[in-house]
Order: structure tokens, then C-alpha cells, then sequence
């Protein structure tokens, strides 16, 4: 992508972070789960909800569907991808059912997924097995990755006669690993198997994500990460020969009469955050645009890894030159914080009544409540891990804190 010139360019760091509403004393370092938005993107949602207003059934649908349009337009291409086949979803979630909804599955039919991939995605593999007879299966996937090798190996290996569909992370979320997602697309289907990928975490973080990936059936990725777009900001693309089969999980007025018109119809909603997405993706440009941003999220993310990996003592899960590391990184809690007997120390997820209840691992609320960092804790395999973000308002001092946070726990 060209280099934006922007007037007023912004410094990383501290001097970037006065354009967030985070708190002041807060270390922000989960930029991975839900962004961040900026508050000029706020304001201008305001401004846009106000216009809206003044005519509601132009704002909404005789207008907005052209400025939906003209947005999904312009995020193909941010993302590398063919506007006609890019539609927008409320979020990546949204956008794996969708399309576990329209491919085409036979009961025995087996659906592979990541030991590492997300689970809410797993959960909707489940909930196909269930309505449709598929057989779900996880890969496993040694750790810690040399190198784009083992991914292949493992997938491969994975495949049987019986394999049809595959699910593949992009990004991984609890490893935070960058995955060789061309070599494992292309080898899946020289055995017959089709992709969906998910790309939750690639916009942004990689350039033109979409662009030359081996041609999955479909791609699905968050706006509302590293873009830091207005939540709810996620898109779908579809490969041509699956375009009329594809259906978003809701159906509207304009059933069969195009990808687009299906996508851009929905139902009535907020449009405000699909038309803004655009001015998200622009707003870097104030940092020298995304090829500056992502050179020095990057370069923080390997920085600070290694720094960690040696000031905690532990073992990376991935190799320190950063090869496989994008705007976070994953690395294991020492040995004292391990829980005892391996496994979560979270509540497990067995039926019940009543309210969702948020259970947040006590290291993760030691780290909030005593040291005012707010980081996940994630595990895998049985173990504790704790997963950082880099994005244009953090600086190395942060991570340096973390492990003196970490030290002390
Ligand atoms: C790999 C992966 N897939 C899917 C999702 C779901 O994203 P969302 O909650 O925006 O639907 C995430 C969220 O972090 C993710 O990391």
C-alpha cells in the first residue's frame, strides 16, 4: 500500500496514546481481544448517528446501503480482496457460521480445526456436527513451531480420506502465532480438503491479507481489532465459484439476488460502524500509515518477547527472531504460576442456569488489580500463559513493567 502523507504526523507511544480514551494509569496490553477506538472515530460516530437521524429511512436504507457499499469497496481493498465478493458481518464469529451455514457437508464428512484455534469458532464446528452429522476434529499441534514446517507437517499428517472441510487460524489467538496460511491452503487442497480461513486477527497486522492465500472457499476477518474500527465492524470474502452458495446467517429481503445485495441487507441495524470503517483504516495514516505501523509494532513485539523470555526465565513458544510473530506474542508463566495439576483453574463451561458469569483468572486479576496492566491470561495444554499486544500507543517501558509485574506475582 502507498505511503500516506498525513499533515500533522504522530509519534509513537505516548504522544499516539493521547488520541485513545484508555485511562491514564491503565497498561493496555490486550489490544487482541475487543481494539481500542480512537476518539476521533468516536466523535465522527456520533456525527454520522446525528445525520442519520435528521432522516432515518435515508440514513439507514436509501442512502446507507450506497455508503455500505462503497465501504466494503474500500476495505476489499485494505484487505487484497475482490470488492463484488466482500461482504460486511457484525464479526469474525458471525462470519465462520455464516459459512459453516452454506458449505456444502455430507453427514461423516470431517471438519478439521487447530488445537490452537479459537473456541467460540469450535463451538460453531459442534453445533454443525450437531444439525448436519459432520465429524469434528482437532489437530494438534506440537509446541514450541520452529517454523512454517511444522504447521504444514501437522495439518498434512491430520488429513484423512474422509476430510473435507478445513478451518484454519490465520493468526492463532491464544498462541498469537502467524501461520504460513498460503503453503497449509494450497497442500489441504492438493488432498482433495477445502479452507475457510479465519482471519480474525489479519487485518492490519498483515498487508493485503487476502491477497495470495492459495484460494480458500472464504476468508473471514475483524475490523474491529487492529483497524480499530467501530465494534460490530467485520467482514466475509467469498471465492467466485461458491459466491451464490454462500448466505449470511440471517436472511433478509434479498434472498438469491447477489452476494452484495444479500450482505448489505441484513435486517435494520446501526450503519454507522460498516460506513466508518473506511476513516479506521485511514487513521493510521496520521503515524505514517500502515506500512510504518506495522514495521514498528512488529519490531516491539519481537523486542519485547525476547526481553520477557529472559528477564521470567522461560522457554518461547516460537522463535526469538520473531518469524512467526506479528502485534503479539505468547510465551508461558514460570513455573510457580503454573496451576497445580495442569489445567484451568477457571470454572469449567457445563451447562448451567441463570447468567453468563465472566470468570477471570486470578493471575490475569492480580496483574489489573495490583498492577494496573490489563493483559489475558490464556491456556493451552494445561498450561498458564500470558499473551501481550503491541499497537502504536504502547512503548517498551510497558513491557519492561510486565515483567517486573510478573517477578513479584
Ligand atoms: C482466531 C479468532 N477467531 C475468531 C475470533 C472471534 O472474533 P469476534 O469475537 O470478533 O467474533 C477471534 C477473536 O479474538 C479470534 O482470535
Amino acid at each position: 500500500m502507498a505511503r500516506v502523507h498525513h499533515e500533522q504526523r504522530v509519534g509513537f507511544g505516548v504522544e499516539a496514546r493521547s488520541q485513545w480514551d484508555l485511562a491514564p494509569d491503565l497498561s493496555f496490553l490486550n489490544h487482541g481481544s475487543f481494539g481500542a477506538v480512537p476518539r476521533v472515530l468516536q466523535e465522527r460516530a456520533t456525527e454520522a448517528r446525528r445525520a442519520i437521524e435528521r432522516n432515518p429511512v435515508e440514513g439507514v436504507w436509501r442512502d446507507g446501503v450506497t455508503a455500505i457499499r462503497a465501504s466494503a469497496e474500500a476495505v476489499a481493498g485494505f484487505l487484497g480482496a475482490d470488492g463484488d465478493r466482500t461482504g460486511f458481518v457484525s464479526n469474525a464469529t458471525n462470519g465462520i457460521n455464516a459459512m459453516l451455514q452454506s458449505f456444502p457437508l455430507e453427514p461423516g464428512d470431517e471438519v478439521l480445526h487447530l488445537d490452537q484455534g479459537y473456541n467460540a469458532v469450535w463451538q460453531s464446528i459442534l453445533m454443525t456436527a450437531r444439525r448436519r452429522g459432520i465429524v469434528p476434529r482437532k489437530i494438534e499441534i506440537p509446541l514450541p513451531i520452529d517454523g512454517p514446517g511444522d504447521w504444514i507437517d501437522a495439518v498434512e499428517r491430520a488429513i484423512t480420506p474422509r476430510t473435507k472441510l478445513l478451518v484454519l487460524d490465520q493468526i492463532t489467538s491464544p498462541t498469537a502465532l502467524v501461520l504460513p496460511t498460503r503453503a497449509i491452503v494450497e497442500m489441504a487442497k492438493s488432498h482433495g480438503v477445502e479452507t475457510i480461513v479465519d482471519g480474525a486477527h489479519a487485518p492490519g497486522m498483515l498487508d493485503r491479507p487476502v491477497a495470495d492465500i492459495g484460494d480458500p472457499i472464504a476468508w473471514t476477518g475483524n475490523l474491529h481489532k487492529w483497524p480499530c474500527a467501530l465494534r460490530g465492524t467485520a467482514v466475509v470474502v467469498v471465492r467466485g465459484d461458491f459466491e451464490g452458495r454462500m448466505k449470511p446467517t440471517v436472511i433478509s429481503h434479498h434472498l438469491d439476488q447477489s452476494f452484495t445485495a444479500e450482505f448489505d441487507w441484513q435486517g435494520t441495524f446501526d450503519p454507522a460502524p460498516w460506513i466508518l470503517a473506511k476513516e479506521a483504516i485511514d487513521f493510521m495514516d496520521r503515524f505514517g500509515g500502515w506500512g510504518e505501523v506495522r514495521r514498528r509494532n512488529r519490531d516491539l513485539a519481537i523486542e519485547a518477547h525476547a526481553m520477557l523470555v529472559e528477564r521470567l526465565g522461560v522457554e518461547p513458544i516460537s522463535p526469538l527472531d520473531g518469524s512467526s510473530l506479528g502485534f503479539m506474542a505468547t510465551l508461558p508463566l514460570p513455573d510457580r504460576l503454573q496451576p497445580a495439576g495442569g489445567g484451568s483453574p477457571l470454572p469449567s463451561a457445563d451447562p448451567k442456569s441463570g447468567p453468563l458469569e465472566i470468570s477471570v483468572d486470578p493471575v490475569q486479576a492480580r496483574l489489573l488489580e495490583d498492577h494496573r496492566i490489563e493483559i489475558p491470561v490464556m491456556y493451552h495444554g494445561g498450561r498458564r500463559f500470558v499473551r501481550f499486544s503491541t499497537h502504536v500507543y504502547n512503548e517498551f517501558a510497558e513491557y519492561e513493567r510486565l515483567a517486573a509485574a510478573i517477578k513479584v506475582l
